[in-house]
């Protein structure tokens, strides 16, 4: 057995069951590039400050390189006996070069090795996250232009309530997103400083040059305090937060398509491209995406309560247990970076029904609350106008009819406020003209809505 990088002062080698158990590179491996360049920053930084002659720091950068080339193209041994991506990288790096490869390590911990590598990592899932974000919302911006004036019956309590343009119902989605994509962003800017140089917790009385480092790394600046730079998570647990919160929207959006998608709701038809079918129910044809985009939201949810459980009551400084932070990490973004492709996809394939919405929307009586807001305009009190139409509502229901069937005699025998113009308030279409407030669902507000979201968005 090879000895272990930190093993001078062992008799003995691990079990295999220890080394089974401790071992991360099976999944930290996904850090190389980032390891990799941490690395180069940090051995051009060494050879700066005289710590490596300059052709060691070249032999380094060459071997770096050539590990690198390796990894990409299959070609390298990951050994479980060498740990994790770091001890791998460098061990390998030895392999090669030889002698210059032990300097590498001077003034360096994998404590904060690893932290400058998961927060490069960290900064690059979130660039990928916030691209995949603004896709969906183009795809939800195409989908509202496709379906100008679609009125859909608005729901509170799952409840018939008031008429919407389908556009304003999309829009709101991307409302949600970008306050993702906002949170991310915010996130990364927190993020974005560098531990390097903080080595085990304490630093080090070696003369190096953390801004440096932190500056050929993109990173804003370096940590201020050794200590935390090494110990601390909330750079990921608010990165899991801000994921979590994307996934729920993501879930109320994959309920809402499933739901319209029914039998009984009708309101789309997605296309074959983003539907499965039964092995036993020939007639089946399921919108199973956009379930599983709903049921992978609980993974995200759950990686983030999983990082939160890691790190409370979590001594300073560094915690073997923290190793324990990566796979959530990665479960997080690969879910839910397939959660805004798919859900992106689906909207792209997806029809509404037209004449079934149109079929659909007189039930409900969704315009009460504007025939109530006709009487305010008539100088009833809205107590008093909410009753008076309460009572027009229960008409309609014992007569099983619209308010807009009744007769203006029937209207009358209610309130004597109703006039002969009551009728351009009644029915959705009309209903929707009236809504004017700043943000409603009136289709001038709307129009203006989608307005801003085509050019912030640089939709076509
Ligand atoms: N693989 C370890 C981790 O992810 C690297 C740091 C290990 N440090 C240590 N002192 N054992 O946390």
């Amino acid at each position: 057995k090879e000895a272990k990088l930190w093993g001078g002062r062992f008799e003995d080698g691990v079990t295999d069951a220890v080394e089974r158990f401790t071992e991360s590179i099976s999944y930290d491996k996904q850090l190389y590039k980032h390891d990799i360049m941490g690395s180069k920053a940090h051995a051009t930084m060494l050879a700066h400050q005289g710590l490596m002659s300059v052709s060691d720091r070249d032999r380094i950068i060459e071997g770096l390189d050539e590990i690198e080339r390796r990894i990409e193209n299959g070609k390298f041994n990951w050994r479980t006996d060498r740990e994790d991506v770091h001890m791998n990288i460098e061990a390998a790096l030895t392999d090669i070069i030889g002698e210059p490869a032990k300097k590498l390590h001077t003034a360096r911990s994998r404590n904060d090795q690893v932290l400058t590598d998961f927060r490069l990592w960290c900064r690059d899932a979130i660039d990928n996250m916030i691209t995949r974000i603004k896709n969906l919302q183009a795809s939800l911006v195409h989908l509202s232009l496709k379906n100008e004036g679609l009125i859909v019956p608005g729901y509170t309590h799952l409840q018939r309530a008031q008429p919407v343009l389908l556009q304003h119902l999309l829009l709101a989605y991307v409302e949600e997103l970008e306050r993702d994509a906002g949170r991310l962003a915010d996130c990364r800017a927190r993020m974005n400083f560098c531990p390097l140089g903080a080595c085990a917790l304490a630093g080090t009385g070696l003369p190096i040059d953390r801004f440096m480092t932190s500056d050929a790394l993109g990173f804003t600046a370096p940590l201020r305090n050794s200590i935390d730079a090494v110990s601390d998570r909330d750079f990921v647990l608010e990165f899991l937060s801000a994921n979590a919160i994307t996934a729920v929207h993501l879930s109320r959006l994959g309920e809402e398509w499933v739901l319209w998608a029914s039998e009984e709701f009708g309101f789309i038809t997605p296309s074959d491209s983003v539907s499965t079918g039964s092995s036993i129910m020939p007639q089946k044809k399921n919108p199973d995406p956009m379930e599983l985009v709903r049921g992978k939201s609980a993974r995200v949810i759950g990686d983030l309560v999983t990082l939160l459980t890691l790190c409370k009551g979590l001594p300073h400084a560094y915690n073997r247990d923290l190793q324990e932070d990566k796979e959530p990490v990665f479960d997080s973004v690969k879910t839910i970076l397939g959660m805004l492709e798919v859900s992106a996809e689906f909207s792209q394939n997806i029809t509404f029904n037209q004449e079934r919405l149109q079929k659909a929307l007189p039930a409900g009586h969704l315009d009460a609350t504007t025939l109530a807001d006709y009487l305010v305009k008539k100088a009833i009190p809205f107590r008093t106008s909410h009753d008076i139409v309460g009572r027009a509502v229960a008409l309609c229901v014992s007569k099983k009819c619209q308010l807009q069937d009744l007769s203006l005699d029937e209207l009358r025998s209610i309130s004597t406020a109703f006039d002969e113009d009551v009728y351009e308030f009644l029915g959705v279409e009309n209903a929707i003209n009236k809504f004017s407030s700043y943000g409603s669902t009136g289709s001038a507000c709307v129009a203006s809505e989608l307005n801003y979201w085509v050019t912030k968005l640089e939709i076509r």
